[in-house]
């Protein structure tokens, strides 16, 4: 017998009817007192917000990392920031059955009990995975077995797919050695929408960020493929240099992101020790006006203060998870930009992005940002209201750093 929503599906001829069946979703929870799972149910309405492991733990990451990161978003207060995926990337997977079932390595012995585990603390599990036969770290990819691994997936309790384009690009190459470029688009999209189509057919609400650095203009057709974010960019590095430069460059993206599918400069570098505080505070500045994910690529379980108050500050989530869900727009030089926001507010950055400046002082100017007369101005890491002032804010900004502000009538 067909699903509710499989049934939705057959009758409206639809693969997406979101506010239908998210509705008839809850009354049936309602009524049965079970969780009716349904792919159908809108998926990152607002930027997905978590961790992922590669950043710090890269092809080292254990079943006790995982669980001790979802440990400590508890304790250190993320997950009720909003923090929720707890992402393992590349270097989980150990050798197929016979049967071509996937199994983890053997720092990995039992993902369900694992998914189980994260499940337990209120958290959800995502998983990697690539279209090509290999991973970008030479493990097996989904190549094949697409179906296989989304149900592999779906039974163990995952919840998020990063699917990684890596070793897909040397199928291209034998499927067209001549390597048209247009032919080579094509076939990733349908490798893209190949493991989409899978995941749905799960019936499992699981999230998928796709991930082959932003080439062919990604955020022009990821939403096509099904993806609820993809990257935009190469790797992200420690570095102010790397940081900035991926962060910066979004601007012109802003039109594409929106409720259920976000462009993603890569995650989050705060507290792996490559940036000075300021610095990690435009990363987590810049990704909130991006309405970026927010996706900590930290140790969880050995932060300083320091770090968990850039991460955990409230004032900046707000702003990436506002739920208009508009990426934030540079509006003037050097690095000035602006996010509209729920109930007419606005957030402003003002960044001194040049690393071989002293702190300088910036002016804005409130009519660049659209207000005219008096306005209410607070500022997001001082946690201070400034008052209600006129025509312009200066502010002594540090080296690398930022001022990042709310403005309302
Ligand atoms: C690629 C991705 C990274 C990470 C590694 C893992 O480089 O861009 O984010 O997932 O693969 O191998």
């Amino acid at each position: 017998m067909p699903s509710l929503c499989g049934l939705l599906r057959m009758l409206m001829g639809k693969r997406y009817i979101p506010s239908v069946c998210a509705t008839m979703a809850l009354v049936l929870t309602l009524m049965s007192g079970q969780a009716m799972l349904c792919q159908s149910v809108p998926l990152a309405v607002t930027p997905p917000m978590g961790w992922n492991s590669w950043n710090h733990f890269g092809a080292k990451v254990t079943d006790a990392d995982v669980r001790a990161t979802a440990d400590a978003m508890v304790a250190s207060g993320m997950r009720d920031a909003g923090y929720t995926y707890v992402n393992i990337d590349d270097d989980w997977e150990g050798e197929r059955d016979a049967q071509g079932n996937i199994h983890g390595n053997i720092r990995f012995p039992d993902m369900k009990a694992l998914a189980d585990y994260v499940h337990s603390k209120g958290l959800k599990l995502g998983i990697y995975s690539s279209p090509g036969t290999k991973t970008c770290e030479g493990n097996a990819g989904s190549y094949g077995y697409e179906q296989k691994d989304a149900d592999t997936f779906a039974a163990w309790g995952v919840d998020f797919l990063k699917y990684d384009l890596c070793s897909y690009m040397d199928e291209m190459k034998l499927h067209d050695p001549k390597q048209d470029p247009q032919l080579a688009l094509a076939m990733m999209k349908e490798a893209y929408a190949k493991m989409h189509q899978a995941l749905v057919n799960t019936h499992r609400p699981i999230v998928y960020s796709i991930c082959q650095y932003g080439v062919g203009s990604v955020w022009e057709w990821g939403p096509k493929v099904g993806a609820n974010l993809w990257r935009t960019t190469d790797d992200i590095r420690d570095d102010y240099r790397s940081m900035a430069l991926i962060g910066f460059s979004q601007a012109g993206l802003e039109t594409f992101a929106g409720p259920g599918h976000w462009n993603d400069p890569d995650m989050l570098e705060v507290g792996n020790g490559g940036m000075t505080p300021d610095q990690y505070r435009t990363q987590m500045s810049l990704w909130a006006m991006l309405a970026a994910p927010l996706l900590a690529g930290n140790d969880l379980s050995k932060m300083d203060d320091v770090t968990k108050s850039i991460l955990i500050n409230r004032e900046v989530i707000a702003v990436d998870q506002d739920k208009l869900g508009i990426q934030g727009s540079r509006v003037g030089p050097p690095q000035i930009w602006m996010k509209p926001l729920s109930g007419g507010a606005k957030a402003v950055a003002m960044f001194n992005y040049v690393t071989d400046d002293e702190a300088e002082p910036q002016t804005l100017q409130f009519k660049d940002v659209g207000f005219d007369g008096p306005v209410h101005v607070r500022d997001l890491w001082a946690h201070k209201d400034l008052g209600v002032l006129e025509g312009s804010y200066t502010v002594t900004i540090p080296q690398g750093g930022v001022v990042m502000l709310r403005l309302w009538h």
